[in-house]
């Protein structure tokens, strides 16, 4: 790739024994995102509870996030990002971001959305009188808008429990629907679209698939519709079948997953990019994550303890207050802010650690001491 192209990936080093890399993306930013990533959810612009400040501190070095294109479509609306010139500006974050494409957030959050050749169609949340339609054209006039580094093709997701010619169908239409994303792209000199693997959990689809995707000529890939109930064996295989189909020189993006042990399996099956709601919405909830799972600090239990939630942890919330406190606060707004960044300190420094251990060729062994602290023997 030439040393204008708005996103680079190279492959600094490989474990001897799994198929996890660690890599280097270079987007328009002056810092790196170095991979394999966790990327927390933005939704609406904000990491709720969070200041950008905070995520940009150098213990937590949070170096892309999420956003997504249907909620930010609605609010602030695209006229508002046109006129302050894009999401960048619009929340203060002068580092990289990636926006979905707004169609899995609508099929998942209205239950009235209906997916036809031309878009996904659904009912204004302000107004339930009045259609609206989002194409493939769209979400990509938004995210041009929004103004992401990486932006999402709109893609037909089913549920991994659907099952019959539904499947095929939705994969077919998602390689349709890159080229029209790929054709509507006004800014392809600075905004990178990945397309998306689907074909549900079955190995024959998701190759047609990923076979047809990695013809067009774009800078990364996505792997969708899994982390939906189907079983762990399944997620595993499609994971493991798409990552050896996808090209090594560029990054591969698994969607909607980030549970401590998924990222650590998937990382290990050569995915380099992750995002997920669980941690900053678990944090919400009141709880908190553990290298043993998680503590949640509603319970009685806390309400003397006076140690951190993690003795080791380097995140402001533990440097500075109790269990005990945060307990006290449970039901204050600071609660939320405290557990977030503590939940995403959590998830970036496991990446931290992973991107290190495949440094060093110590990643199995990582892999062996990190699993054995989250399900101990049972003796
Ligand atoms: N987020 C989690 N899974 C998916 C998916 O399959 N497609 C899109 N667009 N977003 C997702
Ligand atoms: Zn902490």
């Amino acid at each position: 790739m030439t040393g204008n192209s708005p996103l680079t990936f190279q492959v600094l080093s490989k474990c001897s024994k799994t198929k996890a890399r660690r890599g280097l993306m270079m987007l328009r930013q002056t810092k790196p995102v170095e991979t394999p990533v966790f990327m927390p959810v933005g939704t609406q612009g904000t990491l709720k509870g969070v200041l950008v400040n905070q995520l940009k501190m150098d213990n937590m070095n949070c170096q892309i996030m999420l956003g997504n294109t249907y909620h930010l479509g609605m609010r602030p609306g695209p006229e508002i990002l046109k006129k302050i010139g894009g999401l960048h500006k619009f929340m203060a974050w002068d580092r990289a971001l990636l926006t979905d494409s707004g169609g899995f957030q609508m099929v998942s959050l209205l239950q009235l959305a209906e997916i036809t050749e031309q878009g996904v169609k659904f009912q204004s949340p302000f107004d339930t009188s009045t259609e609206c339609m989002l194409t493939p054209e769209e979400s990509i006039k938004l995210q041009n808008v929004i103004g992401a580094d990486i932006i999402m093709q709109l893609d037909d997701v089913v549920k991994t429990t659907t099952t019959g010619p539904r499947v095929e169908e939705a994969m077919h239409r998602t390689i349709r629907w890159i080229d029209r994303c790929l054709e509507a792209n006004e800014r392809n000199d600075d905004q990178s679209i990945f397309p998306i693997v689907q074909g549900g959990l079955q190995p024959e689809l998701r190759k047609q698939c990923a076979e047809a995707l990695t013809k067009r000529d774009v800078r990364g890939f996505a792997v969708g519709g899994l982390s939906g109930g189907e079983s762990k064996d399944d997620f595993w295989k499609i994971v493991s079948l798409s990552t050896d189909l996808l090209p090594n020189d560029k990054p591969r993006y698994l969607m909607g997953v980030g549970f401590a042990s998924d990222l650590i399996v998937c990382v290990a099956l050569g995915i380099d990019m992750f995002d997920c709601v669980f941690p900053t919405r678990t944090a919400r909830f009141g709880c908190a994550l553990v290298r043993s799972g998680q503590l949640n600090l509603r319970k009685q239990t806390y309400e003397c303890d006076l140690t951190p939630i993690d003795e080791k942890c380097g995140c402001s919330t533990c440097k500075t207050y109790t269990k005990a406190y945060i307990h006290a606060v449970i039901n204050e707004p600071i609660m939320c802010s405290l557990l977030t960044i503590h939940n995403v300190y959590f998830q970036l420094q496991l990446m931290r650690d992973m991107r290190d251990a495949i440094e060093s060729d110590k990643f199995p062994e990582f892999v062996k001491t990190y699993m054995n602290e989250l399900y101990p023997e049972e003796k």
